[in-house]
């Protein structure tokens, strides 16, 4: 016990050195593509304290030691990127894209593509509330518009954690504010107990999105056929020029043509070579 307590407040005092936080930053860097500058240090020191309680270290350098001289990144490599990732989000975040997916990209597909099923991903989805966001706005657009079709979305993230949060679909009350209120009655479910402050996306709109860990560092990105539309949004802000040119071109491989692509509100695509025109502010069209 007082051991325990002696390498609890050890590990609540120390400090992550220079060198460790190189070796971490380049590690970070090469498996996510998530920039670590110094100016990072106190934030990731932060963010790892609680890993290396998780660990039973007492020191960073003994947790260093695990991962980069005794195999522990095998094991911890998913914990530590869970811990190192922003996860930011909100349900109807840049509503504008909802508008534009509605008034302009659903139309146009549906004319280009005759399939019953269209094909949407939310490629670095959060907790979840991108891609249920969109679950609401397509089935709200596919039972007035096109009821002879229909609608699939496939969420990834590279958090663990994430995903398992945006699984369970149970959220905050405040996260869900900007849902408007027609779609809170269709589409969420209240608690039993009116004193939690918790609800949770019904089973219909859960149904229609399914979630898997996918890397965007990755050279394939496995996600099946060829998608309509991709969101990939506040996410290339965490990478390099040389990262977001390789995201962006396997993501461009992985929509058909005429398909939609939506990068956040503070992205850019200016000076990387795509096949895509922009058709509205930060939207763009497979070519
Ligand atoms: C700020 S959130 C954006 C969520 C949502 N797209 C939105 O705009 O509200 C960024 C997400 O990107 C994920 N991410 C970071 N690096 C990634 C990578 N290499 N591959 C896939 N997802 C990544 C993080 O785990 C985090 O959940």
């Amino acid at each position: 016990m007082a051991l325990d307590m002696a390498a609890r407040s050890q590990s609540l005092d120390d400090r992550l050195s220079k060198r460790n936080f190189d070796l971490l930053s380049k590690f970070i860097y090469d498996y996510s593509g998530i920039k670590m500058p110094l100016n990072k240090m106190t934030m990731l020191e932060g963010r790892l304290r609680r890993r290396l309680r998780a660990t039973g270290m007492s020191s960073f350098d003994g947790y260093c030691d695990y991962l980069f001289k005794h195999d522990g990144l095998a094991s911890e490599t998913v914990y530590l990127i869970d811990a190192v990732t922003t996860n930011k989000t909100d349900f109807f975040r840049e509503p504008k894209h909802f508008d534009y997916l509605v008034k302009t990209a659903l139309p146009d597909i549906l004319k280009t593509y005759p399939d019953r099923r269209i094909r949407s991903w939310s490629s670095a989805c959060s907790t979840g509330a991108e891609p249920y966001t969109m679950a609401m706005v397509l089935n709200e657009f596919f039972a007035t518009s096109a009821p002879e079709r229909d609608y699939f979305i496939l969420a990834t993230d590279l958090s663990t954690d994430v995903l398992q949060k945006a699984q369970r679909g149970i959220y905050a009350s405040e996260l869900l504010a900007p849902v408007p209120a027609e779609l809170m009655r269709k589409y969420v479910m209240r608690p039993a107990d009116p004193r939690r402050q918790e609800m949770r996306v019904s089973a219909k709109l859960r149904s229609k999105v399914g979630f898997a860990r996918l890397n965007l560092m990755d050279d394939k990105y496995p996600v099946g056929d060829a998608m309509h539309i991709i969101f990939c949004r506040n996410v290339l802000i965490y990478f390099d020029k040389p990262t977001q040119q390789h995201v962006l071109s396997h993501l461009c491989n992985c929509l058909l043509p005429g398909g939609y692509l939506f990068i956040g509100h503070s992205e850019t695509v200016t000076g990387f070579d795509l096949p895509i025109r922009q058709v509205a502010n930060t939207v763009f069209q497979r070519m």
